[in-house]
């Protein structure tokens, strides 16, 4: 055992001796080589030096002068004033600031008084003059201070009576038997002054003397002990000065490489605040005296402590750091300092680290879930989940689901891009599965602040529809800023797609436009007069009619949808919709009434019939909306050079005809004279069965063409009447029937 002690003492030894090795190269850095870097303790850096060789000039050569004993201090070059310390960085030093004295002597009847002037060069020097202040202590005073910078001198002064010592409060310099003031921007000469009029031969038996000083505000605080004691007499405090390189500003100094001071390759210029001069600082992630050549070094900022977040590993890199994360998180864009989450990774392969960084996750999941319910409940709150909530719980048979936050990022994938099956003006639509069904959840992007509380009550109505040629809402989202809904998924894409896509091959009989048609115009005809309250689409396009396997239209999109105001004067002022669709009327009036569904309808139909876009922007100008194209062309008789090529063919051109008149009433200008979207949807039902049924009697069928052709030309030339369906759609049923 006793062999060991001796190892173990040498051990601690070398490391101690290491230790003060380590510390050595930077103090390399502080003076120039070959100079003394410090005096009586204080360290003296380079710009400043001691010796006619050692300073950057004769400004900054610093006396260190020894007395006797072998104590040496360092004194301001051409003055008497001592340096405490030299701050290189902030471009500051400490100096011992002499207290100025007036004390009575009560066997003379004699002053004995000590005044302090000081002169600083200016430049390089002057007294701080937001740190420091002029202080008077005393109880039977008046003292003056004369000040003055490169431009003005000025007076301050402080008056002080204090007749008893009950008053005298520690630490308050406030008037009684202290007060301060301060002095002015560039102060670079001092002189100190008493009135001795006033001269505590009265108040004699507490308090002998009176002082004036110049000093840093922070290191000073009042004490009674410096009126009844005479402790501060013939003392030093400290105060501030600030001293810059040269005389200009960083611009003109960095103009003469060989006098700029700032010789380090990874230093910064920094003015100095008078605007006279500059001192220099090391750059960002370096530190040590930028003012030698190989001053600022570079800083390890891995030691200790690990500045990376989530343990991500440090690499010390010249003037910065880079962390790489742990398995599992990735840096964050643009910041490779910081770690987050790499959800990309964690779904990918390789089970064992995994296994180990679910750990982690899962600590990491359970923080941030607390953090984040909060934010999920405040908006499941504002987008009215309550209502909503108590309605599925009060009903049962309510076919609708509030899901959750990650319930939807985990269908989608946490929206993964791959799963986006439609952009639009209005948000994205993402696939994804929810409870084994297949879903789309449209992400809005905006929704109108005023919409949002009702949010939970629309849903509910909306929920409430339920008709086969409208695509079902079957939940959606609150926990999120906008919410989120969930529709069934409808696979065979939208009628825009089919009608415009790129397989141009596809044959569209007039049979299934028929339908489409048909089937889209009783979803409307069912949202505007069964829904209660009724319910405007607001955007009727090709884009928003899906198409499942047979061809069944599925209308959808209600982003733009609004409940029939309850009230007359309720507006609508959210001007939506697609160009191309929109209601001429509603864009004048901006209330949407449901014969501007009927109109964005009829050009639906124009698809339908024409297969042309809705707007050609290549187009002759007056061809450019299918719309008033259509109607000029039926003015003029020519409407089956509009037609679809497809359709062309067909031998049904009297049906095609009447779906023509019927997109012309549609697309009546004045909203009030279009039919509404029942006597379409009939009239649309009457030329599918026409169409199924061919045997229909051709003299009837003229008689219908001709009481329908009649009155919708009838509106066209005389601008007159309202229109009247209803009775001819009667008849026309009768005639199917
Ligand atoms: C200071 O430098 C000058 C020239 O650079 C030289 O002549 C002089 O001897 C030096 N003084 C000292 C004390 O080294
Ligand atoms: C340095 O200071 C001492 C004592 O104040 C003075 O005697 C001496 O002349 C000074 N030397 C220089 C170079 O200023
Ligand atoms: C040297 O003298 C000064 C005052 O003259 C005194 O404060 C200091 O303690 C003395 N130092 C030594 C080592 O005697
Ligand atoms: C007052 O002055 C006398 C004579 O100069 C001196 O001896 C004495 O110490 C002084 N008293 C005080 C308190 O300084
Ligand atoms: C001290 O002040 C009193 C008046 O306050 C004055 O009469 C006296 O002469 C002063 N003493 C000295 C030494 O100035
Ligand atoms: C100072 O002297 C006055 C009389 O001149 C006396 O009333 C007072 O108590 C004395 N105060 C102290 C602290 O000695
Ligand atoms: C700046 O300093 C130079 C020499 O150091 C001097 O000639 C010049 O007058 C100074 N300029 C000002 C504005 O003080
Ligand atoms: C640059 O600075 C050096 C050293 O102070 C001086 O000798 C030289 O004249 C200066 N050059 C100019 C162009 O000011
Ligand atoms: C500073 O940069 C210059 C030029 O880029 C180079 O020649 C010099 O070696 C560098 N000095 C240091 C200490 O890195
Ligand atoms: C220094 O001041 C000058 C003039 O006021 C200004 O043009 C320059 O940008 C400043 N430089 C720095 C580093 O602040
Ligand atoms: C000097 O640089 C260091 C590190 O880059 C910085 O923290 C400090 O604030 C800078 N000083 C000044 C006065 O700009
Ligand atoms: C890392 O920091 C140290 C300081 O402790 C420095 O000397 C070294 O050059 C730095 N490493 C790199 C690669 O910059």
């Amino acid at each position: 055992m006793t062999p060991m002690i001796p190892i173990v003492i040498q051990f601690l030894l070398v490391l101690s001796l290491s230790r003060t090795k380590a510390a050595e190269p930077a103090a390399n850095n502080i003076a120039l080589p070959g100079c003394q870097d410090s005096c009586g303790g204080v360290l003296i850096p380079y710009p400043f030096g001691i010796g006619p060789n050692c300073s950057l000039s004769i400004d900054y050569a610093v006396n260190c002068s020894t007395i006797n004993n072998g104590t040496s201090t360092p004194y301001l070059p051409g003055g008497d004033l001592a340096i405490q310390n030299i701050n290189l960085l902030l471009g500051q030093a400490h100096i011992s600031s002499p207290i100025s004295s007036q004390c009575y002597n009560i066997t003379t009847k004699k002053l004995d008084t000590t005044y302090w002037s000081v002169n600083l060069d200016d430049p390089p020097f002057r007294f701080n003059h937001e740190l420091n202040k002029f202080v008077v202590v005393g109880c039977d005073t008046i003292a003056y201070v004369s000040l003055a910078n490169n431009q003005e001198s000025y007076l301050g002064g402080c008056v002080l009576g204090c007749y008893s010592l009950d008053s005298l409060t520690d630490g308050s310099c406030s008037g009684i038997g202290c007060c301060q003031t301060s002095i002015p921007k560039g102060t670079s000469y001092i002189e100190f002054e008493f009135d001795p009029n006033y001269n505590n031969s009265e108040v004699y038996n507490f308090s002998r003397c009176s002082y004036a000083l110049l000093t840093e505000e922070a290191g000073f605080r009042f004490s009674t002990d410096y009126i009844i004691t005479d402790q501060l007499y013939g003392q030093n405090m400290a105060a501030v000065i600030d001293w810059v390189i040269g005389n200009t500003t960083c611009d003109t100094a960095q103009t003469n490489k060989s006098s700029y001071a700032c010789r380090s390759n990874y230093s910064t210029c920094l003015n100095s605040s008078s605007g006279l001069g500059y001192f220099c600082n090391c750059s960002d992630g370096y530190q040590g005296n930028p003012y030698l050549e190989e001053g600022c070094q570079d800083i390890d900022e891995c030691a200790n402590p690990n500045p990376c977040s989530k343990r991500g590993k440090c690499q010390n890199l010249s003037g910065s750091y880079e962390c790489s994360c742990p398995f599992g998180w990735r840096n964050k864009r643009n910041n490779l300092r910081e770690c987050e989450l790499n959800l990309v990774l964690l779904i990918g392969p390789s089970a064992g680290f995994i296994a180990l960084s679910f750990l982690g996750l899962g600590m990491y999941v359970i923080h941030e879930k607390i953090k984040l319910s909060k934010v999920e409940k405040k908006y499941f709150q504002e987008h009215g989940g309550r209502i909503l909530l108590e309605k599925i719980q009060s009903d049962q048979g309510f076919g609708f689901t509030i899901f959750t936050k990650q319930q939807v990022e985990k269908a989608t994938n946490f929206f993964d891009s791959a799963n986006i099956i439609g952009h639009g003006g209005q948000g994205t639509v993402y696939r994804g599965t929810l409870r084994g069904q297949m879903v789309a959840i449209k992400k809005c992007k905006i929704v109108d602040e005023s919409k949002k509380k009702e949010f939970g009550k629309e849903m509910v109505i909306l929920s409430q529809i339920n008709h086969k040629n409208i695509v079902k809402l079957i939940g959606c989202c609150l926990e999120v800023e906008i919410p989120m809904l969930i529709y069934e998924f409808i696979p065979n894409g939208t009628l825009f797609h089919y009608i415009h896509g790129k397989n141009q091959e596809t044959n569209i009989s007039l049979s299934i436009r028929l339908k489409i048609a048909h089937e889209s115009a009783e979803a409307l005809a069912y949202l505007h007069f069964s829904a209660s309250p009724p319910i405007f689409h607001g955007d009727v396009k090709s884009a928003n009619i899906l198409l499942d396997q047979n061809y069944t239209a599925k209308v959808s999109d209600f982003g733009a949808s609004i409940l029939a105001p309850t009230d007359e004067a309720q507006f609508v002022t959210l001007v939506q919709g697609t160009c191309g669709y929109l209601d001429p009327e509603y864009m004048q009036t901006c209330q949407l009434t449901d014969k501007s569904d009927v109109y964005s309808f009829g050009v639906v139909l124009l698809e339908l019939l024409t297969n042309k876009p809705v707007i050609s922007f290549d187009a002759p100008e007056e061809e450019r909306s299918l719309s008033s194209h259509f109607l000029s062309a039926m003015k003029e008789k020519k409407i089956h050079e509009l037609l679809d090529d497809q359709i062309r063919r067909n031998e049904d051109t009297q049906l095609i005809e009447e779906v023509a008149l019927l997109a012309k009433a549609c697309l009546n200008m004045t909203g009030e004279q279009r039919p509404n979207m029942k006597e379409v949807a009939d009239e649309l039902d009457r030329i599918r069965r026409l169409k199924q049924h061919p045997w229909i009697p051709e003299c009837n069928r003229e008689e219908t063409e001709t009481l329908l052709g009649e009155s919708f030309y009838d509106i066209e030339i005389e601008h007159t009447g309202n229109f009247s369906l209803e009775k001819k759609a009667e008849k026309s049923i009768a005639f199917g029937r």
